[in-house]
């Protein structure tokens, strides 16, 4: 042992282990909890597969469990079911003490949970003792008040019903509290599976919802790997799935629930920018850095794990990098004086080994400190590659280890184009002391979240979440809230669907070339009208089946032109709302000047008489004035959170959208899916009803005399189901909407997954768009996406 004057001497540190024997008791007792938990007990699954959790710090077997098979999965999801009804019924001041009572005993527990974790996921004390554990008990008070306003705040919202939620390993405990808090608090019941490297915690849980009472089948927990996951999200009695993971299996699940009329929200992968620019405070830079990619051996979602610096001081930075690296300490998690802890799983080391090796032959510079690891446990050191190459596999494969991958740049129009190249849009950290620096980066940068001089900070009230194959759906706050509610106006029909049902056949208009004299109502791309691709035109005809007119046949290629110009239509989304109602005011004072000619054309081709036409003639001239009134007062939110920041949640345009327009109410029905698109900033494609396209066409002439920017409406005449198709594959489509068939939803749903763009569709059969209830700020919540900002701010 060193004398205490040699410890002065050289300040090294002895161990600290957290005393473990509690849990270590708990891990001998009892093994029948080892199991599932249904409908307020725990459940054998005697005749299931069974798969073993091991301690990543030392290869020791933890526990051994079940993997849930349909039987299993049955009862949990049929509990869940008996349970919903009674749960959401309760007052809403009755479901916020059993929230504030989960919170007091997570609060109550917080060593034991905190020591459990570490032991199972691998990750350091310090960090489930100060971070997790406290966030978890953070998120049950928070959500604990949610349920007490809930009526209020969301008035004409219901719960969605029950809830399949698969969390990953990572932040067991966390991303538990994540799921089910915000559920409980909407009414919804829960069947949640944990992670199979990292069971434990849940099953702590499961114990803490029998000590404070809850309701039986309001939480129900089924152990086992993806197959279970994935027979679990499949099954037909779920009304929501809420997804934490990789981005692959996200993509799986949006196959996988197309067409199931299941609500979805996936929270996938990143591989987030952490931004410095010369005029940064580099030491505060250099603990960033640790806290972005180095918290958690870097199996975080949102890690900062690509550094861009500028070249001015991309050498400083990474030499005190590297004298910062050689301080971290590595090693047994449950000591309390340690940095960094296990890697989850040999195979995740593994993974992460073979990645730094691709990037080394890559020609990436590898350092790591000099200690010595571990020699027994699943233990990498923190890592820096340098001389990463934009395009590389270290720049853009997420590695979810403690890698951190250095490019630099000249610009801070590099910097943002560098920070945006990236399938993924999760989150970014930018680092300036000029603060028209980082907001003007923090806008442009594709991100859910952007921390400011900052990285890694959570909160319960501050949504969180991705842009693009970061997935989509918002956890915290009240946007998190509402991923757990739906609008009344839009019942959504639960039973059996096919989930690979096709589309309809689309109908096949009766089509002609164009030539001669041409009467043809034309296509309207990038602010002119345009001549089908195909050169062909289809008959229109009215109820009584004779020809009223002709309408362009759109084809993949004229989809093709339409989502080009929106894409280049950027002005629109750079408006202030002001300007963007200004130009919707004046879009509603030209229909209504035209409003016989409208009339009529609708009488005509479907008609119900010239009473009804003019009808909706001034339902659409209100709605258009509905959504030029809330152009701009979506606000933003604004949130107090811990500590020494607040967090701007901003409401921001998806960017291009595609629009199915359904076949009733040809003027109204289009209007009302687009309408609140554009007036939250999205530019759009649309394709009208296939068998009465005539009133969009004449739309645009409306559209040309009202200052509406080129490229920001679209339409695209022709059969909807195969134009339909090609916006759903087409990765420049940020968004789509529609009202359509339950064929034409599943199969946009299925083909979404390729960008992982959101869909919000409704079966035309069962939701009228067109209805006055249709409108309003959750439409507008719907056409945007949160992006939050962490803004230094306070005390
Ligand atoms: P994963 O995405 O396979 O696992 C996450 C959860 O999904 C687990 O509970 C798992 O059992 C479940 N699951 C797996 N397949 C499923 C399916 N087909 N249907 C439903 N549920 C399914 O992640 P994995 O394999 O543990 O890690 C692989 C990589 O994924 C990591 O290296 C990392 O890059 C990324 N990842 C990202 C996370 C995030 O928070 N964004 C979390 C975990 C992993």
């Amino acid at each position: 042992m060193n004398a205490v004057t040699d410890i002065l001497k050289d300040m090294s540190y002895g161990p600290a282990p957290e005393d473990d024997a509690i849990v270590r008791e708990w891990l001998a007792a009892t093994p029948e909890k080892f199991a599932h938990f249904v409908d307020g007990a725990f459940v054998a699954g005697t005749h299931e597969r069974r798969f073993e959790t091991i301690e990543p710090a030392t290869g020791r077997v933890l526990a051994e469990l079940p993997a849930a098979g349909t039987t299993t999965i049955e009862a949990a999801v049929a509990a869940a079911r008996a349970a919903q009804k009674g749960w959401a019924d309760l007052a809403g001041h009755d479901r916020a003490k059993m929230l504030y009572a989960l919170a007091r005993a997570v609060q109550r527990h917080a060593r034991f949970l905190a020591v459990l974790e570490t032991i199972d996921n691998g990750k350091p004390i310090r960090e489930t003792r100060d971070i997790d554990v406290p966030l978890v008990a953070r998120h049950f008070y928070h959500h604990a008040g949610w349920a007490e306003l809930a009526a209020d705040e969301f008035r004409g919202m219901a719960p969605v019903g029950v809830c399949a939620q698969v969390i990953p390993w990572n932040f067991p405990l966390l991303m538990l509290a994540w799921k089910v808090a915000p559920a409980l608090a909407a009414g919804c019941t829960v069947v949640l599976k944990p992670a199979e490297q990292t069971p434990l915690s849940a099953i702590a849980f499961a114990e803490i919802c029998m000590e404070v009472g809850l309701p039986k089948g309001v939480v129900n927990i089924v152990q086992g790997d993806g197959e279970t996951g994935a027979a679990l999200v499949g099954h037909e009695g779920v009304d929501k799935v809420a997804f934490t993971g990789s981005t692959d299996v996200g993509r799986s699940i949006r196959v996988a629930t197309a067409g199931q009329r299941k609500a979805l929200s996936l929270e996938l992968g990143g591989k987030s920018p952490f931004v410095v620019f010369e005029d940064a405070d580099i030491e505060a830079a250099v603990e960033g850095v640790v806290d972005a990619v180095w918290f958690n051996q870097g199996e975080v979602c949102c890690a900062g794990s690509r550094l861009l610096v500028h070249e001015s001081i991309a050498d400083h930075l990474h030499q005190r990098l590297r004298e910062r690296m050689e301080t971290m300490r590595l090693g047994n998690p449950l000591d309390k004086a340690i940095d960094m802890g296990a890697i989850v799983s040999q195979q995740q080391l593994t993974r992460v080994r073979a990645i730094v090796e691709t990037a080394q032959k890559e020609g990436a510079r590898l350092f790591q400190p000099a200690a010595a690891l571990p020699e027994t446990g699943t233990f990498y050191p923190p890592s820096l590659l340098t001389n990463v190459a934009p395009a590389s596999t270290a720049a853009s494969v997420e590695i979810f280890g403690p890698v951190l991958a250095s490019t630099t740049f000249r610009t801070p129009a590099e910097a943002i184009a560098l920070a945006n190249d990236t399938r993924y849009g999760l989150a970014a950290s930018l680092w300036s002391e000029n603060v028209s620096t980082v907001l003007h980066v923090a806008e442009r940068v594709e991100a859910g979240v952007v921390w400011i001089n900052a990285t890694n900070l959570f909160d319960a009230a501050a949504p969180f979440g991705g842009y693009r194959e970061s997935g989509y759906g918002r956890e915290g706050g009240a946007a998190g809230m509402a991923e757990y509610l739906k609008p009344e106006c839009l019942p959504a029909p639960r039973g059996k669907v096919a989930d690979t049902a096709p589309a309809e056949a689309a109908p096949v208009p009766e089509t002609r070339p164009a030539g001669g004299v041409d009467r043809t109502a034309k296509l309207y791309v990038a602010g002119k009208q345009a001549r089908p691709d195909g050169g062909y035109s289809y008959i229109v005809r009215g109820r009584r089946g004779a020809a009223v007119g002709e309408a362009g046949l759109g084809n993949r290629k004229d989809i093709r032109n339409a989502v080009e110009a929106a894409a280049k239509a950027k002005g629109w989304s750079g408006l202030s709302g002001h300007q963007r109602a200004q130009i919707l005011y004046y879009l509603g004072e030209n229909l209504a000047e035209r409003a016989e000619e409208f009339a009529a054309r609708i009488e005509l081709q479907v008609g119900g008489g010239r009473r009804a036409a003019d009808a909706e003639i001034d339902a659409s001239i209100r709605r258009i004035f509905h959504y030029a009134a809330w152009a701009d007062k979506h606000d933003a939110r604004v949130t107090s959170t811990l500590g020494r920041h607040t967090t701007l949640a901003m409401n921001e345009p998806f960017g291009v959208a595609g629009v199915l327009a359904p076949d009733a109410s040809p003027l109204l029905g289009s209007l009302s899916l687009a309408l609140p698109l554009l007036a939250a900033g999205n530019r759009i494609v649309l394709v009208p009803s296939t068998p009465a396209p005539l009133s969009m066409t004449d739309f645009y002439q409306v559209l040309e005399t009202s200052d509406v920017p080129a490229g920001t409406f679209n339409i695209v005449t022709g059969a909807r189901a195969d134009l339909a198709v090609t916006l759903a594959d087409h990765d420049d489509v940020d968004v789509l909407w529609g009202a359509a068939t339950a064929g034409e939803i599943a199969d946009c749903e299925r083909r979404s997954a390729g960008n992982l763009k959101p869909v919000f569709m409704v079966d035309e059969t069962t939701v009228d768009v067109a209805a006055e209830e249709f409108k309003g700020r959750r439409l507008l919540d719907r056409a945007s996406r949160i992006k939050t900002i962490w803004i230094p701010y306070g005390v």
